[in-house]
Order: structure tokens, then sequence, then C-alpha cells
């Protein structure tokens, strides 16, 4: 084992995913650290969603490795690397939507739970579902809407609810991609700072195009361009750089 993949929570080597002629995916190499947030980044079509869908599984890769905590899981399952630990934002449309937020994140706390389940009786077991649920949805600063259909929900609201979902996996890896789209300014800075301090429990690889909350949060920035990595470092690093300029950030604005 190398130093860089013994150290690192996810470890991502030579990843390549082509459509056709197109590269989506072109070599891409990084790592996420224990209580690091690291963030993706660049212009619409870079690959940043082909990546996440790579290393969350729905993907699968034509070159490259990946490592969860050391052991490779390149040829894992969605749900093996669910269960080592590895949640992701779900997708709007995962989303339940004809039943309460509440019971959508009871739902995924379910999904993690499994068959220790068999040894609780029904009420005990849907009450521990509803507490751990009611948790995530205050987490988030769903509290007040937790008996809202999920289709009633606005968009920053489903935002809010798929990263409950996610938080109810528990997991020690999250990948989010564009958490923060369609949230608005308020909606942005609160999901801002819970992420800061959700960060304690779960490194993150976070996929975002809001650069305040980028610059706020990452201790790491990746920047990636036409499938290729064009630079990690720092976010000060990011920002100064002439290329990363070019490529992206003075893009449009
Ligand atoms: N299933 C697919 N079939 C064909 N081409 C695809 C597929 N998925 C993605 N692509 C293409 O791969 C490239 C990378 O797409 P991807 O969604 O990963 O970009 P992105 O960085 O997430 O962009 P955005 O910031 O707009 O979300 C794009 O050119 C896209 O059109
Ligand atoms: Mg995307």
């Amino acid at each position: 084992m190398t130093d860089m993949a013994s150290t690192a929570l996810l470890s991502i080597r030579g990843l390549s995913k082509s459509f056709g002629a197109l590269k989506a995916t072109d070599d891409v190499t990084l790592d996420l650290r224990p209580g690091e947030i690291h963030a993706l980044i660049g212009p619409n079509g870079a690959g940043k969603s082909t990546l996440i869908g790579q290393v969350a599984g729905w993907i699968r890769p034509d070159a490259g490795r990946i490592e969860l905590m050391g052991r490779d899981v390149t040829r894992l399952p969605v749900h093996r690397r669910a269960r080592m630990g590895l949640g992701r934002s779900f997708q709007v449309s995962s989303l339940a939507l004809p039943i309460s937020a509440r019971r959508n994140v009871m739902l995924a706390v379910q999904a993690r739970l499994g068959s220790s389940f068999r040894f609780l009786r029904p009420v005990r077991t849907d009450r521990r579902l509803r507490d751990e649920a009611d948790a995530a949805l205050a987490r988030v600063g769903l509290s007040g809407r937790a008996d809202a259909q999920a289709a009633e929900l606005s968009h920053g609201e489903r935002r809010q609810l798929e990263v409950a979902c996610a938080l109810a996996l528990k997991p020690s890896i999250l990948l989010l991609d564009e958490p923060m789209a369609g949230l608005g300014p308020e909606g942005s800075a609160e999901l801002t700072r819970f992420l800061a301090d959700l960060k304690r429990e779960a490194a993150i690889l976070l996929v975002e195009h809001d650069m305040d909350a980028v610059f706020a949060l990452a201790d790491r920035v990746t920047v990636l361009v036409q499938g290729r990595v064009l630079m990690t470092g720092t976010g000060a690093e990011v920002r100064a750089d002439p290329a990363v300029r070019e490529a992206y950030l003075g893009e449009d604005g």
C-alpha cells in the first residue's frame, strides 16, 4: 500500500469513462482524506457527475481503480459500496413523492438497518425509524415539513430532503452532486453552515457550481476540464491559477 492510498478514505486512480468518442472522464486521480471537504469543480460537461457515478457505482469505468478505506471496490455494486459507508445525495427522481418527507427518510434508515429489523417488534421498529428520521430532518432544517408530502416540497426543500436521506445512511463518505442547486442565497448559506458542521462526521466529495460555497467549505479543490484534472490545490491556489481562471472561473462570472 502506498502512503497516499493508506491515508485516504477514498482513492481514485486513473479513472476513465468514454461515451462513444467522448471522454467524459479521462485518467482522473484524486483522494478524499479523513475530515476533508474536497470540492470538484469545472465547466458544464467536464465530467463531474460521471465521476460521481463511477465512485458511487452506477457507471462502470473503462479503466482505473477505486478504493474505499484501502479496499478495491471498482467492481462492487452500488449497494455494497453503500454498506461500506459511501453515501450520496439522492437524485430528486429517487424520492418517493406520494409519501411524507419523514417517511422518505424512514425508508432510507430502513435501508441502512436492513435485516437487523427482524429482532425488533414492528411498533418499536417504527418508533426507531421515526426518531432517526426526525433527527435527520432537524439537522437539515426541515423539521417543520416532516409531514408534508415530498411532492409538496419546494425545489430547495427537496434538496434538503435528499441530504437528510443521505445522512440517514450514516455514511463515512458523502458524495454530493450540486446540493446547492436551486436553493437561493439563504438556503445555500444554511446548507453551507450545515456541511461545515457535517464534515466532522463524514468526509465529503462536493460537486458544486456555487463558488462562494466551494471556497468557504473546501479544504482542497480539484478542477476538472474536459474529463481531465487540471489541478488540485487549496481554494487560494486554485483561485490564483491562471489556467483555472481561463478554463473556468473567468468563464461567465
Ligand atoms: N449517459 C451518457 N451518454 C452519453 N453521453 C453522456 C452520458 N452522460 C454524460 N454524457 C456526456 O459526458 C460529458 C460529461 O457529462 P457530466 O454530466 O459528467 O458533466 P458535468 O461536469 O456533471 O456537467 P454539469 O456541470 O453540467 O452537471 C458531457 O459531454 C455529457 O454530455
Ligand atoms: Mg453534473
